[in-house]
């Protein structure tokens, strides 16, 4: 039997520790977005590691989001932000992992009786209580979406544990989702939705749902987003059966 000789094989750990000194370099700036990244020859010959090495390295930070690649050009640290479909995170980590950093402007965020549409996405029966929160969330102080959550009270108590990420205090009460579905609409944004993202009425935008899970099947968000379609690109990874 043939085995493939894969010399990056042979050094795991360098290619892992460029691939996080790389994503470093992202997260404090060192690079502004858009800029080139240094030749994988000259990365590797400055770094004495292998081509295939360095090659291996940006790839899996091509896949990530933060680097991109034009033929003939280069690679470069990525400018719109690119969100992986696949992986359940948080608007919040997903900003921090790019080197920006989010923040909410709430305009809600309170507690009351579901609505019968609430009570439908969350599986809840009428009558129970519900946190809601609505707020604009921005990176660097641009505003990128809008967000409306819905959260049983049940697993979200009181509204006022949310400070800027909704992940951040279902993680603290041991409620983290393990699980989502989630739609994509195209739309063009209204004028209310484009005032507060800056950008003018009719834009493109993504509307986001996501309904996410616990362990045990309960439901516990039902989020509608407006996502700004000239900063966001969603990728996903497809594979046959
Ligand atoms: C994304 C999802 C939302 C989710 C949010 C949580 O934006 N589309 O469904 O509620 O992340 O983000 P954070 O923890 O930053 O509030």
């Amino acid at each position: 039997r043939r085995i493939c000789h894969d010399p990056a094989a042979h050094q795991p750990l360098a290619y892992l520790r460029l691939r996080q000194a790389i994503r470093n370099i992202v997260e404090h700036r060192d690079i502004e977005p858009g800029h080139a990244l240094p030749s994988e020859r000259d990365l590797s010959q400055a770094l004495k590691l292998s081509r295939v090495t360095v090659r291996k390295a940006i790839a899996g930070l091509v896949e990530e989001g933060l680097l991109t690649q034009r033929h003939g050009a280069g690679t470069f640290i990525a400018e719109r932000i690119v969100k992986p479909m696949s992986r359940l995170t948080s608007f919040t980590e997903d900003l921090r992992d790019r080197g920006l950093s989010p923040r909410s402007e709430f305009f809600e965020r309170g507690i009351g009786e579901v609505t019968p549409e609430e009570s439908m996405a969350l599986n809840l029966s009428p009558g129970s209580l519900v946190v809601r929160l609505h707020r604009v969330r921005y990176g660097q102080d641009e505003p990128l979406a809008i967000e409306r959550s819905v959260v049983p009270a049940s697993v979200l108590p009181d509204p006022h544990l949310v400070r800027d990420s909704l992940y951040e205090a279902l993680e603290k009460l041991d409620a983290r989702p393990r699980r989502a579905l989630q739609r994509l609409r195209a739309v063009s944004l209204n004028a209310q939705q484009a005032r507060l993202l800056h950008v003018s009425v009719g834009s493109a935008g993504l509307n986001i749902e996501r309904r996410s899970f616990l362990d045990d099947g309960r439901v516990v968000e039902f989020t509608c987003s407006w996502y700004r379609g000239d900063i966001y690109d969603f990728v996903a990874e497809l594979q046959t059966d």
